[in-house]
């Protein structure tokens, strides 16, 4: 876990590909966060980062039989289903939700890489040293 903002970034969790991908979220959440030409773009490249964020962390619990991989599975995809929803939104018209995104995702985001995440990394870092 470490300190925040050290090392290799804020989110950093000790496994190198999980902590590129934390460090790929945090620049999509500030690219949305400052708005910017299209926003829409914006929020796509976060869709799409969370689709391949995700789907890495399930590959790699796939891989090593992690226990508690139903229950992170379906926190990844309660995320999806909301950033889903505010790009539905967002094309009906309705910006408010969008601007409520990038603040409540980096406070999901703090919680959820220092406790879901950074469990996986301590169980990855114990089963196959090697990964990290
Ligand atoms: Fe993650
Ligand atoms: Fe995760």
């Amino acid at each position: 876990m470490g300190e925040p903002n050290s090392g290799t970034g804020g989110y950093a969790v000790g496994i190198a590909s999980i902590d590129a991908m934390h460090v790929e979220l945090e620049e999509r959440l500030a690219a949305l966060q400052e708005g910017g030409a299209d926003v829409r773009l914006a929020l796509a490249a976060l869709q799409d980062h969370l689709q391949r964020h995700f789907a890495h962390e399930e590959a790699l619990m796939a891989e090593a039989d992690f226990p508690m991989a139903a229950c992170h599975g379906r926190e990844h995809a309660s995320v999806i289903e909301v950033v889903t929803e505010v790009q539905r939104l967002l094309e009906a018209g309705d910006e408010a939700p969008l601007g409520r995104l990038a603040p409540a995702m980096l406070e999901w985001f703090a919680v959820h890489a220092s406790g879901m995440d950074a469990a996986l990394a301590a169980y990855l870092k114990q089963s196959a040293p090697t990964a990290a």
